[in-house]
């Protein structure tokens, strides 16, 4: 397999074929090709910087029922809260003052008036209140508060929020559909991922791997969508399982599967970096879930961003995703410190006072060009186990 995989590593634009071979790699001599050739192209496409973007969960009320999500609608044991506007302008002010170049205002997804008002004017506060000789135009703010109305879009760029994170969460349609309810569709966020591009925000999107009955056709897939999609960022993680979901019937599949997973989300960090080359690539926090030095191995296959926890330590708890959720008692000063030595241990540097726009987004400013050639097909390999939870069909019960 070793010739096979090293002939793939040789190509500049990879195929179908070609993404599936790596991900599906198993021997750990295949792995540590795919690893350091992926290690190889970040350097020389983006260097040897690793972005900071301080995290602020803000709120985690939410209008959406995602079967795998612990802040879903119907989880009636969770302490909802929103943080108010001057403790999340204080957060942002922390992280600024760190030389966290950006933050990230991230919350369950919301869509009335009261919501939108409140969200513009914290936008438009932390510009203000991040702007100082460092950064003279204030921190970077990303948001990630999911669908909303093309108006509400626009008012949050206009407001100075300049990158939007919006995970497709599985390309596949059907997959798609079978961990949401049927009122969540995937055109709709298809949708939104256009309209932010036409807006003129920096788009980033991404996939949990390892959502039961995914295969490695999907997840090639979903590497063709991002280039399709032409995103500047991606955000991605290994799936998690939550019990209080309708997806905590899968324990005993995430139990077994775990390794897998998290072997197949490094590689789809690196395959992401060898396929797209210069966009920003999070090592997330559900990698650490996984495993203590999770983020760093996120970073040695191809990663270049780190969202550092900054939500306030009392609401944090209240903002689980998923089990397991590292970081949650720690308070931000002991994360920075934690990070960094994370970060220089596998070699890298943190970026101070910088935005830390993708090289690809700033590419993209100057000209226009960029696609290349991934076609191909293959037969479906399945590399997760366990039956597809399509919708319409009741859950498996334990
Ligand atoms: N496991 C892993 N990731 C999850 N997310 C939500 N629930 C889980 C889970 N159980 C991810 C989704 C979402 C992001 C904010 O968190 O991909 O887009």
């Amino acid at each position: 397999m070793t010739t096979a995989i090293n002939n793939i590593l040789q190509k500049d634009a990879l195929d179908r074929n070609d993404l599936i071979t790596l991900l599906t790699a198993t021997a750990p001599a295949d792995i540590e090709l795919i690893r350091s050739a992926a290690e190889k192209t970040l350097l020389a496409k983006c260097g040897n910087k690793v972005f900071y973007r301080g995290l602020i969960e803000f709120s985690n009320l939410c209008v959406c029922d995602c079967d795998y999500c612990g802040i879903r609608k119907s989880n009636h044991s969770v302490n909802r809260y929103t943080l108010s506007k001057d403790e999340i302008i204080a957060a942002a002010k922390w992280c600024a003052e760190q030389g966290y170049g950006s933050v990230v205002l991230q919350s369950g997804e919301r869509r009335d008036a009261a919501f939108t008002d409140f969200l513009e004017d914290v936008i438009a506060e932390i510009k203000s209140a991040t702007a100082s000789e460092k950064l003279p135009n204030g921190a970077g703010i990303t948001l990630s508060v999911g669908e909303q109305e093309p108006q509400s879009y626009e008012r949050f760029y206009k407001a100075g929020a300049h990158r939007y994170l919006l995970r497709i969460e599985a390309s596949d349609p059907k997959l798609f559909a079978s961990i949401h309810p049927q009122d969540q569709s995937q055109e709709r966020r298809i949708d939104c991922l256009k309209t932010l591009r036409q807006i003129g925000y920096q788009v980033g999107t991404g996939v949990m791997i390892g959502i039961p009955g995914q295969t490695a056709e999907n997840l090639a897939d979903d590497v063709l969508f991002f280039r399709d999609m032409d995103v500047d960022m991606i955000g991605m993680g290994p799936y998690i399982v939550h019990n209080a979901t309708p997806m905590g019937v899968y324990a005993g599949y995430y139990n077994e599967s775990k390794d897998r997973i998290f072997q197949t989300a490094l590689l789809m960090i690196a395959v992401c970096r060898l396929a797209l080359k210069d966009v920003n690539i999070a090592s997330t926090t559900a990698l650490q879930a996984m495993r203590d030095d999770g983020r760093e191995l996120g970073l040695r296959y191809g990663a270049n961003v780190i969202m550092p926890q900054t939500t306030p330590v009392d609401v944090r708890r209240d903002y689980l995703l998923y089990e397991g959720k590292p970081c949650i008692d720690e308070d931000a000063a002991h994360c920075r410190t934690c990070l960094e030595m994370r970060i220089r241990s596998v070699g890298r540097e943190v970026a101070v006072d910088d935005w830390g726009d993708s090289k690809k987004a700033l590419r993209k400013s100057k000209s226009n060009n960029n696609k290349n050639n991934m076609e191909g097909t293959m037969p479906i390999v399945m590399i997760m186990e366990g039956p597809p939870p399509l919708r319409g069909e009741p859950y498996p019960t334990l």
